[in-house]
């Protein structure tokens, strides 16, 4: 389904490239040409992903940084280009999030997801965003939101997330509309459950909660990172250059699980049913 050169001649930053699903999008950008730099708050990871992209043959390079930090976000991506030459497509990945009981949090909690989420993202896409507009040349940029972002739904118990998100979403379809003059398109992903060590410690902190989650869900299974590096790899390509402030989510199905009011009968065993049917036919 993918030609093995669909993202070469491009070169791909990455924030939260070191681990989980950045650093599946990242091997797997590589593999599909693209160079990638990547960046991440901790030196090991970074350097570990960036091995491992080199092995399967292509370019890579890494930086760590806090992209809450604008002037941080700027020698990053200055890092990049005199690494790469230009940047021309960024993968807005880095994330942070916790449950909790929202009367607990103290501000500091809310603004450090808020810094990551909202600011970093936005960080990010402005440092590229100006210089591909000042240069005349295209932009590429994908963020990595969430379900409860997508259906508008919020969630309880990650509260300074679900604002983040929202606020993510609304700056993909916001700038999908106002630089599309400039040939820069923004979409973003709502992933479902996956597991990786940042989100699964954080939001499934137990085997018990983890099955649980898998039961309930439709599929009974959580994704596979290939699936969604796979979903990227196409959104970023040429082959989705009219697809422009567009959310894909990729859940297997979950949130609409949630939406259905007769939903929680994937629950009753046959043998109800069985009845059920016994009894209208009498
Ligand atoms: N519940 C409530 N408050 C929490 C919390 C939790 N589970 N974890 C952190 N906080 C609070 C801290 O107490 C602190 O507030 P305070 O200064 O008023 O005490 C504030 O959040 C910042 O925490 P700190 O650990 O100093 O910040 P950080 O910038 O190093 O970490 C986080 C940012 C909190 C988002 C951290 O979880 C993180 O680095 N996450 C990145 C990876 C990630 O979340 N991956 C999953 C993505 S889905």
């Amino acid at each position: 389904m993918f030609q093995p050169d669909l993202l070469k001649g491009r070169t791909i930053l990455i924030t939260g490239g070191g681990t989980g699903l950045g650093r599946s999008m990242a091997l797997r950008f590589g593999e599909l040409g693209a160079n990638l730099f990547l960046v991440g708050r901790r030196e090991e990871p970074l350097k570990e992903a960036t091995g491992a992209i080199r092995a399967k043959g292509a370019r890579a390079a890494y930086a760590s940084a806090d992209i809450r930090d604008f002037a941080a976000v700027e020698s990053v991506v200055a890092g990049a280009e005199k690494e790469f030459g230009r940047v021309d497509t960024l993968v807005n990945n880095a994330a942070g999030n916790f449950i909790a009981r929202t009367e607990k949090l103290s501000p500091n909690a809310f603004n450090a997801v808020i810094g990551i989420v909202l600011q970093g993202t936005f960080y990010c896409t402005l440092v590229l965003g100006r210089k591909w507009i000042a240069a005349k040349q295209p932009g590429n940029i994908l963020n990595i939101v969430t379900t409860y972002a997508a259906t508008n739904a919020g969630s309880g118990f990650v509260v300074p997330s679900a604002c983040a998100k929202a606020g993510v979403l609304a700056l993909t379809r916001s700038l999908a509309v106002e630089w599309a003059r400039y040939h820069i398109r923004l979409n973003a992903i709502a992933p479902g459950p996956f597991p990786t060590e940042g989100a699964f410690s954080r939001l499934l902190p137990s085997k018990e909660f983890e099955e649980k989650a898998k039961n309930s869900h439709p599929m009974k299974r959580f994704g596979r990172h290939e699936e969604l590096a796979n979903l990227a790899a196409y959104l970023l390509s040429d082959q989705a250059d009219y697809v422009n402030g567009e959310c894909v989510v990729i859940d297997g199905g979950l949130w609409l699980r949630g939406a259905g009011e007769f939903n929680d009968l994937v629950d009753l065993p046959d043998a109800a049913w069985e009845m059920l049917e016994a009894a209208r036919k009498k």
